[in-house]
């Protein structure tokens, strides 16, 4: 999978991306990362990319015209999965990171300061919002999504750390899980995991998954239940 990323900010992805999962996903060839400052488009003297509201109010917001460029120099453009980060956008869950890992080339955008030039949608596929805050800019919604779909690309976890356990992959949160040692401070870990009978720590782990689910998220069975 190739991602491309249309920042003001192409540093603050520097040591997130050589690091832990998102290097290796990259290390393996499973994802290809580029960054691309939108600033480099600009056409004016002073590589200015943003500009005062038409009507008035506070801030700046982004031209249309330098990230409308910047898009014009990517190769594939057409074919590629373009998306907005903004608090706009439908919110990220992992259904949708399981969507994206399938796809052969997305393009994120991300804003910065006051919001964007409203035509700046028209350029987009997908508008996307990693939760119901608002963030000085796109870059850590970006960061986000490439850490997500990253993990799922195929050859980027082995089978000891597979994403089919994570919480949220079956719609559910995930099962409590202990290890050395046996006792902490008068807290055990729970008999069934020391039984050595595979079926029961099965079923105790699907109880307990719905159980915390049912406490913590009840909002995630609801869903569930739609999905199937
Ligand atoms: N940019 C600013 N806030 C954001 C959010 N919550 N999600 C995605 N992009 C954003």
């Amino acid at each position: 999978m190739k991602i491309t990323i249309l920042t003001l900010f192409p540093e603050m992805f520097t040591n997130v991306f050589g690091t832990s999962m998102i290097w290796h996903a990259q290390d393996i060839g499973a994802v290809e990362i580029e960054l691309i400052n939108f600033r480099d488009f600009s056409t004016s003297k002073h590589k200015k990319v943003d500009d005062a509201s038409f009507g008035g109010g506070p801030g700046m917001l982004l031209s249309v015209e330098p990230i409308f460029r910047a898009l014009q120099s990517i190769q594939g453009l057409e074919t590629a999965h373009k998306i907005l980060l903004t608090p706009q956008g439908e919110p990220y869950v992992q259904d949708t990171a399981k969507r994206l890992a399938k796809m052969d080339h997305l393009i994120l955008i991300c804003g910065h300061y006051e919001g964007f030039d409203e035509r700046v949608r028209t350029l987009v596929d997908q508008e996307i919002s990693i939760g119901d805050y608002v963030l000085t800019g796109g870059e850590i919604g970006a960061m986000a999504i490439v850490d997500s779909v990253s993990r799922l690309l195929p050859g980027v976890l082995t089978s000891d750390e597979s994403f089919e356990q994570d919480s949220f992959y079956n719609g559910l949160l995930e099962y409590p899980q202990y290890t050395r040692p046996r006792s902490f401070m008068g807290m055990d870990v729970p008999e069934v995991l020391i039984s050595g009978n595979h079926q029961e720590v099965e079923k105790w782990r699907r109880e307990q998954a719905l159980k915390r689910t049912q406490e913590r998220r009840p909002d995630l069975l609801k869903n569930a239940d739609k999905k199937d």
